[in-house]
């Protein structure tokens, strides 16, 4: 987080203008003769609830049209349930209204937070994880092929869904609860085995009780499970524009936005468009370049010109994958990837913000303030044309959206070549191949509007696109009780009711030149910035607001008791915040009272703080609460009842600017009074016990298994029991003198590694390559190579003829491959000894195996077999 804003408009000039008190209305539907607006299409539903329904257009939750703007957390990855609430303020925080979530079963932190609940819990969900989330058990012993009707298959999966049925059906949405849609298994294609499956489990969770939309996500415009066996209430489209094998190895080439909006007009017009997983970063693999590069390639402006874009195809449900990455605990990931699951999120690993937060917390402000865009048609686009519009500038890319009701209009504009580039500093040394690169254009639009016919700007010259940039030209817009927008070339952070003041709080590059045209209400004060040249238009009560480059900062630009514009460059724009305020009033949907939209449209901006996670008002005190990371100037735009202010419960000094409160937030000084405590009297003790002489293994299990469900070959493996982690083998026999080596080929998976022992002395440690030739691996087909074949040669003196000696290997297991791999070899396949014999191999691994296991809370993943973990001197109380 950085910039600050200059307080420039304390020291502004007070003029005192009179202007146009009534606000002349929009005509309601431009171009219609009549004047009646168009009825909205019949709504559709699944027939079992009225809560969720839905037209061509958008979802509607409780009778009212929802944007779903939401992002991707798997609650496994940060398993510490205390902090989920800190991720979903952090959501509701940055505009959105909805959290998908693969496995979960306590709903009660995302209703306080505001957040509607998109539950994706497989049985296969990928997900980069072990067996993409099935159960290792159920990867061993189900003989029949996963993810089809297969009767084993079916009796694995039933309990598992039968559990989140439970949990699911008192938290439907139906019933005041968050769940809103419940998807069916992940990213499949509607062949005929997987269609019956996926229409079983639909058939389940009805019988259960689920009444909310089942979903689907298609991962290749694939138009499966829309019609004929198995099909969903809800159809959506994943797409990872950037996701590519190699994706991060080069984080500033991009492939161009794709036009979604002729994709969806062919495969589900009837339906909203959804999109359940848009690229919110990517993953990194072993070798890959880091999740820095992933953020890179994902970038403010990847999200400004291709969330924009999955916009301008009319999209009105989207979520995010990843907005919260997190950390694959244990034995969680599948082979290719490593523990950090950062994925160059919104959220870091860490959970601190980032510019990418930023960017999403000003297209999530503008989305949640803005209901006439909720319903739009696709009116045309540069490529098509659209009817009385005219672009002036053959470099850029033109999109019309159109909302039927009020005639508002969005045009999504961005560069036609949409990897076209911007050096964003000037290197004065080598300027001239620097500025060769620049890829800034600019153009004119004209347009219809509520005044007649509009070339745009009016008054400024051009409107700017700064290379890989995004903007959405507005025409006809309305805000809070009485605001009137004809048009802007600046973009809308906020635009609301704050006490009786209507506020638009638009933002755009201190570089470029904005305009923007409004019917400026009651009596007030116009900003004396030079920046600012205000224009009366020949269009009655029309004011034209142009704002020329110059320094960053917050301005005021018009002032009044019934009404507040602001404009500020996007960095200073991000440092506000629009916390939901639940209303002591309003009625509400019963168990929606935090939600934006259905409990509560209050709220105040605050500017300054790292995090404000959420606001009430009582008796004249504005109560915030919320993080710093620094001291920091406070702003706040808040009714004129809020006199008072306090920060986490303490009070701060504020004083009236006009309409704003300003204070200063001191960061705490005892932050810097932690200390570290000093680590003392370190204890170790001996964790490969099993490589001594006298070693007891009789307790372990005899390897003795020879099959896998995948594997004809002869396999004496882990494949019943042990899997997670570490797995240790024992391999016996009585020497004669002649054995100088073992033959064994091990399976762990793409990047595992095995150390081997011949008694109590080391051989050596084998791996498969983990990087190979830097290509992202993403099958074993690819992967190629999941397994050594070594020999292993016994150093002299090492074997002791006439009595038992034991090879001991120990296997770190990398989980196991995803769909269709699930059923991942995983031991060892082959072995000879040369010159003599083996007797008998022992297995150990986690203590009680795939479902036996002693520690329910951590769950499956937390340990492997290390003679460590079985004693737990990992967990808390060990002595
Ligand atoms: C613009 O309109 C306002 C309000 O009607 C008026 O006070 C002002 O003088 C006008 N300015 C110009 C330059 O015409
Ligand atoms: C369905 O997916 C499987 C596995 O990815 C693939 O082998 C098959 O070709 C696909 N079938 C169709 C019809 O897309
Ligand atoms: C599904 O059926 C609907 C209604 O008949 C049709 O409009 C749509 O094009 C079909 N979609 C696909 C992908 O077959
Ligand atoms: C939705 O359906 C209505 C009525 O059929 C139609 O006029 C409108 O263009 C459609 N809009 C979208 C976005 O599909
Ligand atoms: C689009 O822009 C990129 C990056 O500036 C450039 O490499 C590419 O050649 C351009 N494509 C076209 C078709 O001009
Ligand atoms: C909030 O505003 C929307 C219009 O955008 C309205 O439909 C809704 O009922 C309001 N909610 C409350 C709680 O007042
Ligand atoms: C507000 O945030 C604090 C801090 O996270 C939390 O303890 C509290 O429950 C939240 N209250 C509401 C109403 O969201
Ligand atoms: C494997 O060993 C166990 C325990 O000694 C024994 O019960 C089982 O029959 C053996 N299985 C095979 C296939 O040898
Ligand atoms: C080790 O075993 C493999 C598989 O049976 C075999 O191909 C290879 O030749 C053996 N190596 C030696 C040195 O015996
Ligand atoms: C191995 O040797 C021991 C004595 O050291 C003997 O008891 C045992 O039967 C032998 N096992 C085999 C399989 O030869």
């Amino acid at each position: 987080m950085s910039g600050r804003w200059s307080l420039s408009w304390a020291s502004c000039a007070i003029l005192a203008i009179s202007v146009v008190l009534s606000a002349i209305p929009v005509s309601l539907s431009v171009g219609s003769a009549t004047g009646t607006l168009p009825a909205d299409p019949p709504r559709k539903s699944n027939g079992l609830t009225d809560a969720v329904q839905w037209d061509n257009y958008s979802l509607f939750v409780h009778d009212q049209r929802v944007f779903l703007h939401s992002g991707e957390f798997h609650t496994f990855r940060l398993p510490v349930p205390d902090l989920w609430l800190d991720i979903f303020q952090k959501m509701v925080a940055a505009g959105l209204n909805g959290v998908s979530i693969y496995i979960h079963t306590h709903f009660d932190a995302a209703k306080l937070a505001g957040l509607f609940v998109v539950l994706r819990p497989g049985p296969n969900i990928n997900a980069k994880t072990t067996a993409g989330g099935i159960a290792h058990w159920i990867t061993s012993e189900v003989a029949g092929e996963l993810r089809t009707n297969a009767n084993d298959w079916t009796a694995a999966y039933e309990p598992y869904i039968s559990g989140i049925i439970d949990a699911v059906v008192p938290n439907q949405v139906s019933r005041g609860g968050p769940v809103l849609f419940v998807q069916i298994d992940n990213e499949f294609n509607e062949t005929s085995s997987h269609a019956a499956y996926c229409a079983q489990l639909e058939a389940q969770y009805r019988e259960g009780g689920v009444v909310v939309p089942l979903t689907y996500n298609d991962p290749g415009e694939w138009s499966d499970f829309i019609n004929g066996t198995g099909a969903v209430d809800i159809y959506g489209l994943d797409s990872y524009p950037q996701g590519t094998t190699s994706a991060c190895l080069d984080p500033t080439d991009w492939a161009p936005v794709t036009d979604y909006h002729s994709y969806h007009s062919s495969a589900n017009p009837a339906q909203p468009f959804y999109m359940p997983e848009f690229q919110g970063g990517f993953f990194d693999f072993w070798g890959g370049p880091g999740y820095n590069a992933c953020a890179l390639l994902t970038e403010p402006a990847f999200q400004d010109v291709f969330y924009k874009q999955n916009w301008a195809s009319n999209v009105k449900l989207i979520s995010y994958y990843m907005f919260y990455g997190g950390t694959s605990w244990g034995g969680f990931p599948y082979p290719v990837v490593y523990t950090s699951y950062d994925y160059g999120a919104a959220i870091h690993e860490t959970r601190a913000l980032t510019d990418k937060y930023d960017e999403l917390k000003r297209q999530g402000l503008f989305l949640r303030s803005s209901p006439e865009f909720r319903k739009t048609d696709w009116i045309g686009d540069t490529t098509t044309g659209i009817p009385g519009v005219t672009l002036n500038g053959s470099a850029a890319f033109v999109t019309l959206l159109k909302n039927p009701d009020t005639g508002t209009q969005f045009f999504v504009a961005r560069q036609a070549n949409s990897t076209s580039t911007y050096v964003h500093e000037v290197d004065t040394v080598a300027a001239v191949s620097l500025t060769s690169h620049r890829a800034n254009i600019s153009f004119t639009l004209t347009v219809p509007s509520s005044r007649g016919t509009l070339t745009l700007p009016q008054t400024m010259g051009s409107i700017a696109l700064n290379g890989r940039q995004s903007k959405l030209i507005i025409t006809d817009y309305t805000f809070g009780a009485r605001g009137s927008l004809l048009y802007t070339t600046a973009s809308i952070f906020f635009a609301g009711t704050i006490g009786e003041r209507d506020v638009l709080f638009l933002f755009g590059n201190a570089d470029q030149s904005h305009e923007f045209a409004l019917t400026l209400t009651g009596s007030g004060t116009r900003s004396a910035s030079s920046r600012i040249q205000f224009t009366n238009s020949t269009a009655a009560g029309v004011t034209t607001v142009a704002v020329s480059p110059g320094s960053a900062g917050l301005l005021a630009v018009w002032e009044s008791p019934s009404q507040l514009v602001l404009f500020a460059d996007p960095g200073t724009a991000a440092t506000f915040w629009a916390p939901v305020i639940r209303s002591p009033t309003a009625s509400t949907v019963l168990g929606l009272e935090n939600y934006w939209q259905f409990g509560t449209n209050r709220t105040v901006l605050v500017g300054g703080p790292y995090l404000v996670r959420n606001a009430t008002i009582s008796e004249g005190t504005l109560a915030l609460r919320g993080d710093l990371n620094a001291s920091v100037p406070l702003t706040i735009i808040a009714p004129p009842s809020v006199k008072e202010v306090t920060w986490n419960g303490e009070r701060v000094d504020v004083r009236a600017e006009g309409a704003l409160l300003t204070g200063w937030l001191a960061q705490s000084t005892s932050v810097g009074e932690v200390k570290a405590p000093a680590l003392t009297g370190w204890k170790f003790a001996d964790s490969l016990p099993e490589i001594q002489a006298g070693f007891d293994d009789a307790s372990w299990t005899v390897a003795n298994k020879t099959r896998t469900n995948i594997e004809v070959k002869p396999l004496f493996g882990n494949r019943r029991m042990f899997c997670e982690g570490h797995v240790l083998f024992r391999g016996h026999f009585n020497a004669t003198g002649s054995e100088t080596s073992a033959n064994l080929t091990i399976y762990g998976g793409f990047a595992f590694a095995a150390s081997v022992f011949i008694n109590d002395q080391f051989i050596s440690t084998v791996s498969t390559n983990a990087s190979t030739n830097n290509s992202q691996p993403t099958s074993p087909s690819i992967i190629g190579v999941d397994h050594v074949n070594a020999l292993f040669p016994f150093p002299n003196g090492s074997v002791v003829p006439g009595q038992d000696n034991v090879v001991t290997v120990i296997v770190d297991n990398m989980g196991n491959e995803e769909y269709p791999d699930e059923k991942s070899a995983r031991g060892i396949a082959g072995f000879e000894l040369v010159g003599g014999t083996f007797t008998t191999w022992k297995v150990q691994g986690k203590i009680g195996g795939y479902t036996n296991f002693p520690d329910k809370v951590r769950g499956v993943m937390n340990e492997g077999g290390l003679f460590g973990e079985s004693e737990g001197w990992h967990l808390p109380g060990f002595d």
